[in-house]
């Protein structure tokens, strides 16, 4: 569009001079817009102005860039990796029309993500802003993000931890008790599950209505499925069907609140301390009055928070279907885990014994094989930020408005850190030291660092106890096929036929 019109101004300068009308006016008219298309010129080279070159640019199709390889062609670590063949190890591209800087580099992540300047925001769409919750903790920014951040993180605090584990204990193990004989479907059971641990530490009561663990999977799936469409307001979509789901799930989440403020105001202690219990004792000390069950700020206000952990429930039902994977794929592996397992449950000397936190720090071997699949699977395999302040980096220009795309996969699978990558080995993080720093970061880390990922080992832990203690299985597709865009999944769900030990 700009083009056009430059090139309209210039088919009138020209006019005028061929009628010989050419004035001061027309000439200084020209000149400048001689500048101007030198400028655009120089900018869409990519390079500063008086200052330092923007980093060199992989181009591709006109307007989409690299878009299509990137999201349908390769698989994000070997698309980076071509690319820094080529380009070396600071490249920008253009990715779903943004100008895009891969960051590839750990010094270079550590400042994307610890953010010390405050240059950046977070880069989600609006559209997904809308189907993760426009006012949930992924999508605010600056003050209202750190200030509802720590919150959450003192909400998920370790001294919780404890009275969690014995929730998760009893969810995992009667769920587990459940699979025997079954042919199952490990993403869609994985789901429920992580649905029903979530109510744990969440609410502080157990979910009994299968009915409803379902429909939040069902609801959570649609999310997903929003997120990957192109986020047009269109009848029938992906995005509207998503939009309907988020309903849902803030309807439920409001009317559940309400519920539990009700109970509480009657005097009801939960089973567990629970982040709601927390949530609901920091808002009364700020009001500095008994909170009103009726308060519709309060009651969304305390949804807005619970809406990024039901957006996981998705990404741990995932999770758990890797787990599966990499544990039927390798017997000598799930021969040293089981092992592991064996010991801890003899150690119980009873049949129906509780786990607890000792016990959980017992299972080195397990926490390994969890960490590889972390780096293996690498679900999450890309994070961005956009620029708010052009900055200097390596000799180049970050400009303002480029989007910092963090690379993980790409992290995960570079043999300087972690040598071999193809092999699934979990022996590589048995001494923490060996990992370099910044390298593996299935969780990103800084002011935006997930907040879950303790809890979330803690229940994949009590996941591989009980799995590996009470079942045996059999893969039904054990070659389906991976895809790595959005989010790494086993195509199918990975679906296997259990049976008791
Ligand atoms: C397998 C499961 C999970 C994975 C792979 C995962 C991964 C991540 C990653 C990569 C980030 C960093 C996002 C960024 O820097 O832009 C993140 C942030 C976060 N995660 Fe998780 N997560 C998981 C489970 C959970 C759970 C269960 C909870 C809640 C209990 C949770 C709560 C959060 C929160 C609150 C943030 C911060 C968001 C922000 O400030 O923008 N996550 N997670």
């Amino acid at each position: 569009m700009a083009a056009t019109t430059v090139g309209l101004l210039l088919d009138r300068i020209i006019a005028n001079f061929s009628t010989e009308k050419a004035s001061l006016w027309t000439s200084i008219m020209l000149g400048l817009m001689v500048l101007i298309l030198l400028a655009c010129l120089i900018s869409w080279q990519g390079t500063c102005t008086g200052g330092l070159p923007e980093p060199p640019f992989s181009k591709g199709w006109p307007l989409i860039g690299e878009t299509i390889h990137f999201a349908f062609l390769e698989n994000t670590a070997d698309f980076v990796r071509r690319r820094v063949e080529r380009h070396g190890g600071l490249f920008r591209t253009n990715l779903f029309l943004k100008n895009q800087v891969m960051v590839i580099k750990p010094d270079l992540l550590k400042i994307m993500l610890t953010d010390p300047q405050r240059l950046l925001e977070s880069n989600l769409p609006s559209f997904a802003q809308m189907l993760l919750g426009k006012d949930a903790v992924t999508a605010l920014q600056g003050k209202a993000h750190s200030t509802m951040y720590a919150l959450f993180m003192r909400s998920m605090s370790t001294r919780f931890h404890e009275n969690w584990i014995a929730g998760f204990d009893e969810v995992i193990k009667r769920t587990v008790d459940s699979w025997k004989g079954r042919t199952m479907n490990c993403y869609g059971e994985g789901s429920k599950l992580f649905a029903n641990t979530a109510f744990v530490y969440m609410f502080g009561t157990f979910n009994s209505d299968n009915e409803l663990a379902q429909k939040l999977t069902q609801w959570n799936r649609e999310i997903g499925r929003g997120l990957m469409s192109l986020g047009l307001y269109i009848p029938g979509t992906g995005y509207i069907q998503g939009l309907k789901a988020r309903k849902n799930i803030d309807q439920f989440l409001e009317e559940r609140v309400e519920v539990l403020l009700k109970q509480r105001e009657g005097g009801l202690k939960r089973q567990f301390p629970s982040s709601l219990e927390f949530l609901l004792d920091s808002y009364r000390a700020e009001a500095g009055r008994e909170l009103n069950p009726n308060d519709r700020n309060l009651i969304i206000g305390v949804r807005n928070f619970f809406i990024p952990i039901f957006d996981q429930i998705e990404v741990a039902g995932i999770l758990f279907a890797w787990i599966m994977k990499y544990l039927s794929d390798f017997p000598d592996i799930l021969q040293k885990v089981k092992a592991e397992q064996d010991e801890i449950a003899i150690s119980k000397n009873e049949p129906d014994y509780k786990l607890t936190l000792e016990d959980l720090e017992k299972m080195k071997y397990s926490y390994q094989f969890l960490q590889e699949t972390h780096r293996k699977a690498s679900l999450i395999g890309s994070l961005l930020r956009t620029v708010g302040k052009d900055f200097e980096y390596e000799g180049f220009t970050i400009r303002k408005g480029t989007v910092l795309h963090a690379a993980l996969r790409y992290f995960h699978y570079n043999p300087d850190y972690f040598p071999n990558p193809n092999k699934f080995d979990p022996s590589r993080f048995e001494d923490p030291a060996n990992v370099k720093p910044h390298t593996f970061t299935p969780f990103g880390f800084g002011n935006r660092g997930c907040l879950g990922k303790t809890v979330i080992a803690k229940q994949c832990l009590i996941i591989i106890h009980y799995v590996t203690t009470r079942l045996r299985w059999t893969a039904l597709d054990p070659a389906a096929p991976e895809k790595c865009n959005p989010i790494a999944h086993i195509k199918g769900g990975y679906p296997v036929q259990m049976f008791e030990n």
